[in-house]
């Protein structure tokens, strides 16, 4: 292992993009190999069994790609495969994502927050044990959303479809009375304007990203592992259709990449 090795991360589709985006804002002279597992997604709709079974082959995939660390950009795939990553390969940094229900309890007003995810998060056993976590400080009011992700997928980010979908979803968290809202997926920080037009500026959003890339970056230099820099490369794979995520990356993506079609 040395610091000039890439990082891989992986996501059901493109959500995790907005991870990346994190990353490489904050550690930008780290290689990154990001595969996009869009012939599967949703992952949110899976069994646990599928998500464990796809996690390990991208998982295979990045490892034969030579990477230092692993990111799961996915809550979905967190919940249902991170301790198989880990217990496969013990002595990687395998970095895991859940919803931001520590952050949104500490900064919550009135005591409700909203999580926003996927039915796959919601029902896991590592959910309901972050919920019992908290369940003394907070009232967590969930709502799964089936078919956004699919949305954002196809590049809506702003259609009346889309916003109907989330308008739909989030009235109930807000007829609550939640004053905070958690982006329990990582597709959701892309349709982050459209929900702040639906919620008005008196209700927080909060999302995972950033988080994710500051412990990325703690476990990196613990290992001595961060790249010196300055020759970062970027390889983006999709195992779904090359020609569409090439088409949706302007709008989720600062920079131009080329995307490469990945069979698993
Ligand atoms: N982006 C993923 C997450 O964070 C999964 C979305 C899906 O494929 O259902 O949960």
């Amino acid at each position: 292992m040395h610091g000039q090795m890439p990082v891989g991360v992986f996501d059901s589709g493109l959500g995790g993009l907005s991870v990346l985006s994190e990353i490489h804002l904050r550690l930008p002279q780290e290689s990154l190999i990001y595969v996009a597992d869009s012939a599967y997604v949703p992952y949110g709709e899976k069994t646990a069994a599928q998500i464990v079974e796809r996690s390990i082959l991208v998982s295979e995939f990045l490892l034969d790609r030579g990477v230092k660390a692993l990111v799961v950009a996915c809550n979905t795939a967190t919940a249902a495969a991170i301790q198989t990553l880990r217990e496969r390969w013990p002595g990687l940094i395998v970095v895991g994502m859940e919803p931001a229900v520590k952050p949104a309890a500490q900064q919550s007003q009135c005591g409700k927050i909203g999580v926003l995810a996927t039915t796959g998060t919601l029902r896991s056993a590592r959910f309901a044990a972050l919920l019992e976590r908290y369940s003394e400080k907070v009232q967590v009011y969930t709502q799964p959303c089936p078919g956004l992700v699919e949305r954002i997928e196809a590049g809506e980010l702003a259609s009346p479809a889309t916003r109907e979908l989330l308008a739909g979803y989030v009235h109930p968290l807000l007829a609550a009375g939640c004053d905070c809202l958690i982006l329990g997926c990582t597709h959701y920080p892309f349709i982050k304007p459209l929900l702040r037009e639906l919620v008005g500026d008196g209700i927080a959003i909060i999302d995972t990203g950033a988080a994710v890339a500051r412990r990325l970056h703690c476990l990196l230099d613990e290992a001595g592992l961060l790249a010196a820099g300055p020759a970062a490369t970027l390889e983006l794979h999709t195992t779904g259709d090359m020609a569409a995520m090439q088409q949706a990356l302007p709008a989720l993506w600062p920079g131009s990449a080329c995307v490469q079609e990945l069979q698993l």
